[in-house]
């Protein structure tokens, strides 16, 4: 059995398209941390059972330093005699050797889970020295006395390898984060790619409605993740479907409820790329096919608010303007209709239309759905807008079923509308203008035959 086998090295390998933007963002990394020993390991497979595992998702940073999505990996940049820079290699899991006992038997191998790179594949592929990774913590504990990061809570062998210090190994995390919060053009392609991916699979949504009538929600998640494995990698978050009151659910994602006429539909998804950047997209749909009343008036102030905050983005605005622009609006349609007193502006800043706006009003968008969430406060959400940043504005009203305060037939409904917004040099484009957002447009849509 060890014998007889061709040789399948493949020497034609090119770069990715992304290597070039993959080593700007190294080398800004690397100015950051003069003289230092950086590791940002990709992680492990996850054990769901036996020998079963989770499909594996390599850590965000890893991803946008590398291009590369490996397991078992890790980029190490080592600091050159006399402070002035890096030299950045790869540890990487090479290919197995039918030689050996573990290609035949063990259940991660390349039997069993399919093909790796050979490190000169992946050299050729990543454009950087690649070395492997059942080396690495020799090779890395040879040294104690160089100053090391490392990105904590992936690689618990390399940790093990090294002595590092918590805080400092939190602010390498820290600053890997917040090199993610502006986008090259390269990223912004991807995630116009996720966007447009997203938008099909809204509109093949919209053509099942009549299937996921008759069955459930589940249809509907389905049907959107058919689109996801088909156009990209997966989708980047468990998909929302949310049928009448689910819709109050901020993450409803058991989606196994049924799909009445009369209600209205909460479809949060987003498709990832095979790249791994993700959209993350909402609308609200009268599963009916039009808006009654009530739930066309509370449509439109979330389409109100959405409106004013989508216009506080741009470069140079700060942060939380686009936050405050919508919770300011919808603070005082709650007052217009009765269901909070007061004077609207004070009820704002009192923050009390968070009964029912409950969450914040958008995120930063990228390779994680909750981009850059380790990112400096300062930088983030006490920072301010620059171009090509790319976040999503998604106010909501939500009303929960067991709401005394509020009259009998606003409980039960919840609309959130989501939008993947990048600051321009001079203001915004909506990524996700291809579908449809007013209650109109809405309704013209699930109406015509290209939609429905
Ligand atoms: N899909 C989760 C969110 O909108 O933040
Ligand atoms: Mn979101
Ligand atoms: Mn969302």
């Amino acid at each position: 059995m060890r014998t007889g086998w061709a040789d399948t090295e493949r020497r034609d390998v090119r770069p990715t398209e992304q290597a070039p933007y993959a080593a700007r963002r190294r080398a800004a990394l690397s100015v950051m941390f003069p003289g230092e020993r950086l590791i940002v390991p990709s992680g492990k497979l996850k054990v769901r059972s036996n020998d079963s595992h989770y499909p594996f998702r390599p850590y965000s940073a890893y991803v946008h330093l590398t291009g590369d999505q490996a397991r078992d990996s890790a980029a190490v940049f080592e600091p050159r005699e006399g402070g002035d820079g890096h030299d950045i290699h790869l540890y990487l899991l090479p290919r197995d050797s039918r030689d050996t006992d573990e290609f035949w038997t063990g259940m991660t191998s390349e039997l069993w889970m399919g093909r790796r790179r050979s490190l000169a594949e992946s050299e050729l592929l990543l454009g950087l020295p690649c070395r492997d990774i059942r080396d690495a913590a020799a090779e890395l504990s040879a040294t104690p006395g160089t100053p090391t990061r490392i990105v904590r809570g992936h690689d618990p062998a390399l940790e093990a390898a090294v002595t590092t210090d918590a805080e400092r190994d939190a602010e390498l995390e820290e600053a890997l984060s917040g090199l993610r919060l502006v986008k090259d053009d390269w990223e912004i392609g991807e995630l116009c790619k996720a966007v447009d991916s997203t938008v099909r699979g809204f509109t093949d949504v919209v053509r099942e409605l009549a299937t996921a009538i008759a069955t459930s929600e589940r249809w509907i998640e389905g049907t959107f993740f058919r689109r996801a494995r088909l156009e990209g990698n997966a989708v980047g978050y468990g998909s929302i479907c949310a049928a009448g009151a689910h819709a109050t659910i901020m993450h409803w994602e058991q989606n196994d409820g049924p799909v009445r006429p009369g209600e209205l539909l909460l479809l949060d998804a987003g498709v990832e790329t095979h790249t791994l950047y993700t959209a993350d997209v909402t609308r609200t749909l009268p599963i009916s096919g039009t808006f009654a009343p009530l739930q066309r008036q509370i449509y439109d102030a979330v389409y109100e608010a959405q409106e004013a905050g989508i216009a506080a983005v741009k470069p140079g605005a700060a942060y939380r303007d686009f936050h405050d622009a919508a919770q300011r609006y919808m603070a005082g349609k709650l007052v217009e209709w009765g269901l909070l007193e007061g004077d609207p502006e004070r009820v704002f800043e009192l923050g009390l239309q968070r009964r029912f706006t409950m969450a914040g009003t958008g995120h930063m968008l990228g390779l994680d759905v909750h981009d850059c969430a380790a990112a400096r406060t300062e930088t983030y959400v006490g920072g301010v807008l620059e171009p090509g940043m790319v976040l999503t504005v998604e106010p909501g009203l939500y009303f929960q079923p067991d709401d005394l305060t509020v009259p009998e037939e606003y409980r039960g409904i919840g609309v959130r509308i989501e939008d993947d917004i990048l600051v321009t040099a001079d203001g915004t484009e909506n990524l996700s203008a291809g579908l449809p957002r007013s209650a109109d447009e809405v309704e013209a849509w699930m109406a015509s035959p290209a939609g429905a």
